[in-house]
């Protein structure tokens, strides 16, 4: 397994991947990333619209990757009382001779969301359910589902074929009318794909000094 712990800028851990030569989050801190673009501007954006959800706030996530971001969500779930339902595929699940090294496992919430059973959905706190799947992104079929999704995917210069006009498509149909997608990325063929398939296209100044972000919604 070509996988490394790397310590990121804001003292988080993150992976890199040696054979793509691509890390799992932004070398400027992995967990600042993580909160300001999926939570803050994701999840946090979503309920600021007042529009009127029906509960729980479900979230698909698109690489569950470390599980960063789902124990973002799970602890922001738990502090905030809100009951979610988050969602995740993730093909290729990191080891756990790599996970269990890593830093986050001071919190016992990241080695349950690792253990957790594929295929099921698992009720891990009074807000918080968990569904992992292996499914990649090409097998998503369902259908106004979610409010939220993390498009959290390798940059598309390394995985090409996750940023298609179909993948969108099929991100764009299992969303909720009003609900929106959330990415590092703002590459340009990347916004007009989006667009080209439905999404209301936003670019926001990025996470960390980055320059840019995209939100899309539907
Ligand atoms: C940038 S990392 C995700 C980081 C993760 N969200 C975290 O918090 O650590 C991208 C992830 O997408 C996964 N992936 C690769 N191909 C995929 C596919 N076809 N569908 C869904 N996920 C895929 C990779 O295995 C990798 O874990």
């Amino acid at each position: 397994m070509p996988l490394k712990i790397i310590t990121t800028e804001d003292g988080s851990q993150s992976l890199y991947d040696d054979e793509l030569n691509e890390t799992y989050h932004s070398t400027k801190g992995a967990r600042g990333e993580s909160i300001y673009i999926f939570i803050e501007k994701g999840l946090e954006f979503l309920l600021s619209l007042k529009t009127n959800h029906q509960l729980p706030i479900s979230i698909l996530e698109v690489g569950f990757g470390t599980g960063l971001n789902a124990l973002l969500v799970w602890d922001w779930a738990d502090r905030n009382k809100r009951p979610i339902h988050f969602s995740t595929l993730e093909p290729f699940p990191v080891p756990e001779e790599i996970w269990n090294e890593m830093d986050l496992m001071s919190d016992p919430r990241f080695e349950q969301l690792h253990r957790a059973s594929w295929n099921e959905q698992i009720q891990l706190s009074l807000n918080f359910e968990l569904g992992k799947s292996k499914d990649p992104l090409e097998d998503l079929g369902t259908k106004n589902q979610y409010d939220v999704i993390f498009f959290d995917a390798f940059a598309p210069s390394k995985q090409p074929e996750i940023w298609t006009i179909e993948n969108l498509q099929r991100c764009y149909e299992s969303l909720r009318q009003g609900g929106i997608l959330t990415t590092y990325c703002a590459q340009g063929q990347f916004k007009r794909n989006l667009a080209s398939v439905g999404f209301k296209v936003e670019v926001l100044p990025g996470a960390l000094g980055k320059k840019e972000m995209v939100r899309g919604r539907k």
